[in-house]
């Protein structure tokens, strides 16, 4: 399997010089992938320290067991959401961390394994038989497939707005929603031949079908949920002075990273006027970079991936901790 899973990873350097490892540190990497990020963090973190690996998908965490084999008992790994993160770590009796990376969205390795449904690329005959699935998880959940089978149209719309911010995603669903009367959508071709016949746009800069899978593939996995609770999750289990550092890929993750990131860091988000605390929030991270780091134009040259990384690292606060 290892030898199979090609996944180059994404702001090395960057995220693990962000995430500040000591030699027996505590690390969780919350989206194990390939284990690229997981061997350099558990480089920076030896002789002794521990990486708690989490992955959805158990193709990944088979390769990434292979991959980092030779750390021994230096490495667990975890089949669940990083939105989980808390309960995991209590069963494994783990209290504090002093890491969390959050490598977001899918694999190379997914990508390009056409049974997993998350691309629409291809000749024909691929498309034909590549099915609507886009799980990160395939044991569990709702399938793309059944989503364009049962969602209302009303749902399908928002779906493409919200995740896609897709132009025509009204025309979009109300086509979906016609075209599943003949038969259902079952597999890229027939949504492509939907998007084409819908006659909706992807930008200058996109293939009209990058939105609307892209939307798809947010929803199928509650991408953006998930994201949530796993920010939550990494400000409770991390110790002070620990750092979480997240690579987003598009700009709606980015948006809930920064954001989080900001209320966590300014205590209180009471609306300005409000004269007294009412939301009784504290405190509990620091920001450490003001701006995203993007990769250097020869990472992206060598790895379109890597186009539209960015990078946002956040310091935990002692309780009480100073207003930003
Ligand atoms: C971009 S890849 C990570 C690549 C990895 N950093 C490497 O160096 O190989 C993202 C991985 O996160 C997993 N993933 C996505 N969302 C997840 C979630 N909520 N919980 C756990 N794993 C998740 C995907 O299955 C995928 O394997």
């Amino acid at each position: 399997m290892a030898s199979e899973f090609a996944h180059r990873p994404v702001l090395l350097q960057e995220s693990i010089g962000y995430l500040n490892l000591k030699p027996g540190g505590v690390v969780v990497d919350g989206t194990l992938g390939g284990g690229g990020h997981a061997e350099a963090i558990l480089e920076g973190i030896a002789p002794n320290g521990l990486l708690v690996g989490f992955d959805l998908d158990p193709d990944a965490l088979a390769a990434a067991t292979e991959r980092l084999v030779g750390f021994g008992d230096r490495v667990r790994t975890v089949n669940a959401s990083f939105r989980d993160l808390v309960p995991c770590l209590a069963e494994l009796g783990i209290e504090g961390v002093d890491g969390v990376l959050l490598d977001l969205g899918v694999s190379s390795f997914q990508l390009d394994t056409a049974g997993r449904g998350f691309r629409f690329g291809g000749t024909a005959e691929e498309t034909a038989a590549t099915p609507l699935d886009m799980r990160m998880d395939p044991t569990r959940g709702e399938t793309a497939a059944d989503l364009l089978r049962r969602a209302s149209e009303a749902r399908l719309q928002e779906t493409f707005q919200n995740y896609g911010e897709l132009p025509g995603s009204k025309r979009l669903a109300r086509a979906i929603v016609e075209a599943r009367r003949e038969a259902p959508l079952e597999t890229a071709a027939d949504l492509l031949r939907v998007i084409q016949e819908a006659r909706v746009g992807g930008g200058r800069r996109h293939h009209p079908a990058t939105r609307v899978f892209q939307a798809l593939r947010i929803a199928v996995n509650d991408e953006l949920g998930a994201l949530r609770e796993g920010l939550d999750a990494a400000v409770t289990v991390l110790r002070p002075g620990g750092r979480v550092v997240v690579i987003s890929y598009h700009s709606m993750e980015d948006r809930v990273v920064k954001n989080h990131f900001r209320d966590a860091a300014k205590g209180c988000t009471c609306p300005p006027r409000t004269p007294v605390c009412v939301c009784g929030g504290s405190v509990t991270l620091k920001v450490v970079t003001r701006r995203p780091v993007v990769p250097a134009d020869e990472e992206s040259a060598a790895n379109p991936r890597a186009r539209s990384a960015h990078l946002r690292a956040a310091e935990r606060v002692a309780a009480g901790g100073a207003t930003a």
